[in-house]
């Protein structure tokens, strides 16, 4: 998620040899997307552009109502490179068998300009993570970015009906942790599964509070601030989480955590 201590325009660059690539390599993320969508029979709808690159949003080849719908998103701070990649590898491994158990939506890179550039924030210096509710500082409005997420709202709600994951990183830290959101007191077994596939490959914030937000074993659980995640869960998605994998960590198990977040977020809606 956010805080301010994190610099807005400080470019961050890493190497993965598993896509044999930078991670600011936008054309190359680009192509392998388009060969991943074709395979999948997934439906690309463009939801806008921002400085000439198209904000994607990869629907399932035919909805079922009957089946749940989960929504799962990222590249929202574009300095935070292991989700978008994670959610390339997270495609590879799939086959169209998936949109028979259910309807998967993917967001995969909301905020291409600043991952161009491995900086956080957009070309126009905006959070492309803010906005989306009222917040006590009328100041923080939503991106461009937001908008037009916003304007596709009631797609986007129908998308995450049962369930949103997000996948953000902290570039300061070593540690991972995950925030998430059920309908209960506690953290439960959707809370419990998301973490442990992320300390499969990273070890796991040992800290009491991150960004101000009370920390237990590695889960902030229940918090609402005005991120996407938070107005999706406050306009009905059942369940949620936002993962946050290290930055100071190596990039390549950066890729397999977050793509192993995916696969555990949509087994928890399969295995219903
Ligand atoms: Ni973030």
């Amino acid at each position: 998620m956010i805080t301010n201590s994190r610099a807005p325009y400080e470019s961050f660059c890493w190497h993965s040899e598993i896509f044999a690539c930078d991670s600011n390599d936008l054309q190359q993320f680009d192509e392998l997307l388009l060969q991943e969508v074709e395979r999948l029979g997934m439906s690309l709808r463009v939801l806008g552009h921002v400085d000439g690159h198209p904000l994607r949003l990869l629907q399932p080849p035919a909805a079922d109502a009957q089946l749940p719908s989960v929504l799962i998103s990222s590249g929202f701070h574009g300095e935070e490179a292991a989700g978008p990649w994670g959610v390339l590898h997270f495609m590879s491994s799939l086959t169209e068998e998936i949109f028979s158990q259910l309807n998967l939506t993917l967001l995969p890179l909301v905020n291409a300009t600043g991952f161009s550039k491995g900086h956080r924030f957009n070309m126009y210096g905006e959070n492309p993570n803010r906005g989306y509710l009222p917040v006590a500082d009328p100041s923080i409005g939503p991106s461009v970015e937001g908008k037009l997420l916003l304007a596709h709202g009631q797609i986007l709600q129908g998308a995450s009906r049962d369930g949103i994951l997000t996948c953000h990183e902290d570039v300061l830290l070593q540690h991972t942790y995950v925030y998430t959101f059920e309908p209960r007191q506690q953290p439960g077994a959707f809370s419990e599964g998301l973490l442990s596939a992320l300390t499969h490959y990273l070890p796991v914030a040992e800290a009491s509070r991150i960004d101000d937000c009370p920390v237990q074993d590695g889960i902030i659980f229940n918090h609402f601030d005005s991120s996407f995640e938070a107005w999706l869960v406050r306009n009905g998605a059942r369940n949620g989480a936002c993962s946050e994998t290290p930055g100071q960590a190596n990039f390549d198990q950066r890729i397999l955590a977050n793509s192993a977040v995916m696969t555990q977020f949509i087994s928890s809606f399969v295995s219903r």
